[in-house]
């Protein structure tokens, strides 16, 4: 897969990021199963904790939009190396997207980039098989 366009629309989805207090821009572009791409930036707030970062931007207005299945997402950042995705993006990401064959692709630029599974960096995930009625012990 050639992730060239997807990285353009990561870089591109950079410009719009929120980050007044960090000073550090991220860009992510979300691929759906559809075709259609998801970009996002990170949204900061006042009460750091409400920050919001660019891969959970992506994906929350891919899944509002009715999208369920995704390939792959760039993340870029305005560091000079590769970003990976925070834990709770991780998380977010493992709700929706298949451990093994979802690519997450950190890109510092179009020719520069690695591509490693969500499996990669979310071992031993809590998934929602893990979460079923019946499937625990209730007082
Ligand atoms: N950030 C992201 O948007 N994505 C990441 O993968 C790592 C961190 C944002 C959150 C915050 O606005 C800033 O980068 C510094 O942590």
């Amino acid at each position: 897969m050639e992730y060239r366009e997807l990285i353009a629309q990561a870089v591109a989805a950079k410009k719009s990021a929120y980050a007044p207090y960090s000073h550090f821009r991220v860009g992510a572009a979300l691929l759906a199963k559809s075709g259609r791409v998801y970009t996002g930036c990170n949204i900061e707030n006042v009460s750091f904790s409400a920050t919001n970062c660019a891969e959970r931007t992506a994906i929350f207005k891919a899944v509002s939009e009715g999208e369920r299945e995704f390939e792959a997402i760039v993340v870029h950042g305005d560091n000079n190396d590769y970003l990976p995705p925070c834990g709770i993006c991780r998380q977010v990401l493992a709700e929706f997207c298949d451990l093994e064959s979802f690519q997450v692709i950190l890109a510092n630029h179009e020719e520069d980039y690695r591509a490693v599974t969500l499996a990669q960096l979310l071992p031993g995930a809590f998934l929602t098989e893990n979460f079923k009625p019946g499937n625990f012990t209730e007082e």
